[in-house]
């Protein structure tokens, strides 16, 4: 009993049912049964023998049921031939049993077990049908004539009607008497009725065997239709629950054999009963409370528990989530890549890895879609890229919003830079567009400075861009600079201040000679300082460095001019300037001078680089010649620098690390 009791608390089973969907079925009503009547034939039952009376023996036959007996007759029989309860009729060769006003065939009589099983006449054959008759399974074991034991495993087959279709997979389509209007469907799920989908009523239902399969398909269930059910005839119990006796196998395996239990009433046992009748209500009462209303309740606190655990968790990811909204990078469809730059419309520009597209996002905001072309741009680039400005935080770095990444196909999504790089504004002709105060250029410099610092000191890894260059100094609505395009960039631990590069990294005009060659020594952060020089005295020369075209060949190469004016003395023939104007320019190009230095160890470090960019021109001196006077190299690389193509130089087959130790 406790067990019983037990079990109704034991949550894990219960939520097994919930899930299963088969909490409320029949089966737990035998429970209430068995519990009475095994207390009421512990105390007041005494055991009698079964009624022993003479059967009349005969016999008949119908189609496949041969040798119909006792206690089995058909209504052909002669009287006194079986049971009048047990009446059979033939009709074409088949044996009918009429059952609660239902017709079904008669499939088998076992004498031996005491088990008839029957298929309900519409069910017995072809491949679809309903039933004749609604019959219940607690119909069926509630008739005193059919109370023996059956072992086989039952069900309850329902048939409902739907206005439309459901897909539920407990419920399969009966196709012969579903149409467009309505759906009909049979399940052996067991549903109470109440729990029936939504536009479905309840047709009939018919007891079956158990497939002992969760979603038996149609094919299943219909097979065990046609098969029929077993119902256990026993005389005995007939008898004894006709005497209001009770009726129990006296044996726990097969055949069967039965005993009735008679009650036997005293004026004492009827006391007795009727206090232990009232006992067994309220236990029945509290059982029927702690299913209605116990088990309900602590399931709703339970799923509330649970419910708030998992919003808890949830939040808690969604929270972080947000938080690393900030700094990490969305990851787009390529879809949602098409529908931001409007199937790739606007078109910015073409690098050397792309082309570059205006997009909107649905906020509103404009961005930049970078969309890689296959060949040029590697995996490894790409993640580079990703990872590198994915994380990193700088008024002066261009912000990575999000990616793409479905194949072959990858984008990168930008903040919209809408003044453009750099490049466009100090090369432009005059009047094209807008050249800028000698304070702003000074603003932008220390800008860029800023951003590079940032990147080779800001976070716990060294970011070398090594393609800094005009073209990627990008322009924010108010000017300010953003250094951008880290296809090339590498990390290094900080500890470390040389690297080793696999390839010549990097663009003509702005490339440090120790990336052309090692005989110039390591490559370190101060190749980038090199390509900040080079890009200084470009904005102070408002020109390119490499300039073919000069009016006098001495001016040709800008840098070597303007180290020529200042070590001289003679001023940098600007046209209309003021006096502060002048003081900003040669600051710039002393600047510029300092990082163009050939050997490495010259340069000054981009923090020293700001610093000076910060400072008064009167901390300045002059650096040394950033040429080589009297080295046979000094033409060859004047070579180099003085090509004025700005087309990416990218060789993998240099493989150029002078240290053992790769990054
Ligand atoms: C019919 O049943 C009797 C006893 O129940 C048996 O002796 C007889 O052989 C059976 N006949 C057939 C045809 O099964
Ligand atoms: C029933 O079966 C018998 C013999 O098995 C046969 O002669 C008779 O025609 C059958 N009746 C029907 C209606 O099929
Ligand atoms: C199902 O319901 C529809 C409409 O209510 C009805 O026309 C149809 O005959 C029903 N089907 C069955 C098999 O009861
Ligand atoms: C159910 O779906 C089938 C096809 O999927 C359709 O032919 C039929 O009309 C639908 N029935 C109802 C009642 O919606």
């Amino acid at each position: 009993m406790w067990d019983f009791l037990y079990d109704y608390f034991d949550l894990e089973h219960i939520f097994q049912s919930w899930r299963e969907g088969t909490m409320w079925r029949e089966e737990s009503s035998n429970f209430s049964t068995f519990f009475l009547f095994s207390l009421l034939s512990f105390l007041f039952v005494t055991e009698t023998q079964a009624r022993n009376l003479q059967p009349v023996i005969c016999s008949s036959s119908c189609g496949d049921i041969k040798n119909i007996s006792y206690p089995f007759r058909l209504k052909s029989d002669p009287a006194g031939c079986g049971d009048p309860d047990y009446e059979l009729s033939c009709q074409s060769n088949k044996t009918i049993m009429e059952f609660h006003s239902g017709k079904y065939y008669v499939e088998k009589i076992s004498y031996s077990e005491q088990i008839i099983r029957i298929v309900d006449v519409n069910l017995a054959s072809g491949s679809c049908g309903l039933p004749y008759k609604s019959l219940s399974v607690d119909v069926m074991l509630n008739d005193i004539r059919y109370g023996g034991q059956v072992d086989t495993p039952m069900k309850t087959a329902s048939f409902v009607n739907c206005s439309r279709n459901i897909s539920d997979r407990h419920y399969r389509k009966v196709p012969c008497f579903s149409g467009d209007q309505s759906v009909v469907y049979v399940s052996t799920a067991g549903y109470a009725i109440s729990l029936l989908p939504e536009p479905c009523f309840f047709i009939s239902m018919v007891p079956t065997l158990d497939s002992g399969v969760d979603y038996p398909s149609y094919e299943t269930t219909w097979n065990l239709l046609k098969s029929g059910f077993d119902l256990g005839w026993s005389v005995q119990c007939r008898d004894c629950f006709a005497a209001g006796d009770l009726c129990f196998p006296s044996t726990n395996s097969k055949p069967y054999t039965y005993n009735c239990y008679k009650t036997g009433y005293s004026f004492i046992t009827s006391i007795l009963s009727i206090i232990f009748s009232s006992l067994v209500t309220f236990l029945l009462a509290v059982g029927l409370i702690s299913r209605f209303i116990f088990i309900p309740i602590v399931l709703i606190v339970f799923l509330i528990h649970k419910y708030r655990a998992t919003r808890k968790t949830v939040n808690n990811v969604e929270e972080f989530l947000h938080k690393q909204q900030s700094w990490m990078p969305k990851r787009f469809s390529y879809i949602e890549i098409i529908a931001i730059t409007n199937h790739f419309r606007d078109k910015l520009g073409q690098g050397g890895f792309g082309s570059v597209y205006k997009g909107q996002l649905s906020d509103g905001s404009s961005i930049a879609v970078k969309v890689l072309e296959n060949s040029s741009f590697t995996g490894e680039e790409f993640i580079n890229e990703v990872s590198t400005i994915g994380r990193i935080h700088h008024v002066n770095v261009v912000r990575l919003l999000g990616f793409c990444s479905e194949g072959s196909k990858r984008s990168l999504v930008y903040e919209y830079m809408p003044n453009g790089s750099l490049d466009r504004h100090i090369f432009s002709k005059k009047g094209t567009g807008e050249s800028f105060s000698w304070e702003k250029l000074h603003e932008i410099a220390l800008g860029t400075a800023r951003g590079i610092e940032y990147l080779h000191n800001g976070c716990d890894m060294c970011i070398l861009h090594f393609d800094i260059k005009p073209h990627n100094i990008l322009l924010d609505c108010n000017f300010i600079p953003k250094v951008a395009d880290f296809g090339l960039a590498k990390f290094y631990p900080k500890e470390k201040d040389f690297v080793c590069v696999s390839a010549l990294r990097g663009t003509i005009g702005y490339i440090a000679p120790e990336l052309t060659s090692k005989n110039f020594g390591a490559v370190s952060c101060k190749s980038d300082v090199y390509s900040f020089g080079m890009l200084l005295l470009e904005m102070a020369g408002g020109r390119r460095n490499s300039y073919a075209k000069a009016t006098c060949s001495s001016k040709a190469y800008f840098p070597s001019w303007v180290y020529d004016q200042l070590t001289n003395g003679e001023d940098l023939e600007l046209p209309d300037v003021s006096e502060i104007e002048v003081v900003i320019a040669r600051k710039l190009c002393i600047i510029g001078l300092w990082c163009i230095q050939v050997k490495a160890a010259h340069r000054p470090s981009i923090t020293k680089v700001v610093e000076m960019l910060e400072g008064s021109i009167d901390d300045l001196q002059m650096p040394p010649t950033p040429f080589f006077s009297s080295s046979p190299q000094h033409n060859s690389i004047r070579e180099i620098q003085s090509d004025s193509s700005t087309e990416w130089l990218r060789s993998e087959s240099i493989e150029e690390c002078s240290y053992s130790h790769q990054s």
